[in-house]
């Protein structure tokens, strides 16, 4: 549906509903509400939106990580529905076809095991021998770019920096030679400079191994010098989905306007930061129509009425009824 580098789809969603169950009710919160999306082969997309909007339960239902969320609609791996799959099954997917970071590399690493067995276990579990699972490991940590690699695969955590035990987590994630790799807000918790390293490696990283990268956070700043196509999420749904350059220049969802307004210049002083007015809905409290109605300036009757559908405008796909013709 959007031009690529390939335009071979590696992975297909559709119509992906997540339900949470809800203590004594039945029918559980809906987080995640019918949204669509494509990432081609080696194509890297950002998906944003402020916290609490759903991106991070959106991740973790194409890994299927969460063990009581009730997923429906369709996540086409290169042809298999994921949803289908035994949890058996899913296992093989994990680490190997698809694999993730996320924002605290701490939480994620075993203080009292080594650098080098801990990339090396993905590999292990699979059955690969421990020779060939640490040189493996052994020129991953080379590849990120971790200086004397070779001498640190007997370190631990705690003798990293935080740049560097992201690059070691990075590490754990590409070992087992991923096609799509999910990174949900992995650089949030860096300074700026290390931001910078990551979002670079993760560039280099992605263009040499044609690897798709699905790159999750709530700061449109870092976006454009990473992501090809930018998907911006807004109460469980996806309300503008298009080229980067494209949005950035001209965003056709008031909501999206107001995340650009909001991304501070380096020549803005800070009294002129932009904040887009109130708060996100929480999933329980979604005010009928479209759910950023009441945050919007642009906002007319039909909005406070009507969800509205996503829909192609200029080459994006767009939920806002300022762009579709029958209701304007
Ligand atoms: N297991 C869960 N049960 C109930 N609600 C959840 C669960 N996980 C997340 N949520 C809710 O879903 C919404 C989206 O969460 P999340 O995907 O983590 O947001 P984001 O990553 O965009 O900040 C939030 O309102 C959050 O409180
Ligand atoms: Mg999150």
């Amino acid at each position: 549906m959007f031009p690529s580098k390939t335009q071979k789809p590696l992975v297909e969603v559709r119509g992906l509903s997540v339900d949470m169950p809800l203590a004594g009710g039945k029918d559980g919160l809906r987080i995640v509400d019918n949204i669509d999306f494509s990432i081609a082969v080696g194509e890297r997309v950002a998906l944003v939106g402020e916290s609490g909007s759903g991106k991070s339960v959106t991740a973790r239902a194409v890994m299927r990580l969460d063990p009581v969320a009730r997923l429906s609609g369709k996540i086409d791996f290169e042809g298999r529905d994921l949803l289908t799959l035994s949890e058996k099954e899913m296992r093989h997917y994990r680490g190997s076809s698809i694999a993730m970071v996320f924002q605290d590399p701490m939480s994620f690493l075993d203080p009292l095991m080594t650098i080098g067995d801990q990339v090396a276990e993905t590999l292990r579990i699979r059955g690969i021998g421990r020779v060939e699972a640490r040189k493996r490991a052994l020129s991953v940590l080379d590849e990120l770019g971790v200086d004397r690699a070779a001498e640190r695969l007997g370190s631990y955590p705690h003798e990293f920096s935080g740049g560097m035990r992201q690059r070691v987590v990075l590490a754990m994630a590409l070992v087992g030679e991923p096609k799509l790799l999910i990174a949900d807000e992995p650089t949030t918790a860096l300074d700026v400079r290390v931001q910078d390293q990551v979002l670079d490696l993760l560039d280099d990283v992605s263009t040499r191994r044609g690897l798709a990268v699905l790159f999750i956070t709530h700061d449109l700043g870092v976006v454009a010098g990473f992501a090809e196509r930018v998907m911006v999420m807004y109460s469980g749904r996806i309300v503008e989905d298009g080229d980067v350059h494209a949005v950035f220049k001209d965003p056709k969802h008031p909501y999206t306007r107001g995340l650009i307004r909001a991304v501070p210049r380096i020549d803005q002083d800070l009294e002129e930061l932009y904040a887009i007015p109130g708060a996100p809905p929480a999933p329980m409290a979604r005010p009928a129509g479209c759910p950023f109605n009441p945050r919007c300036s642009d906002a007319f009757d039909r909005c406070r009425a009507e969800l509205p559908a996503v829909l192609p405008v200029t080459g994006e796909r767009v939920a806002c009824h300022l762009h579709d013709r029958k209701g304007a």
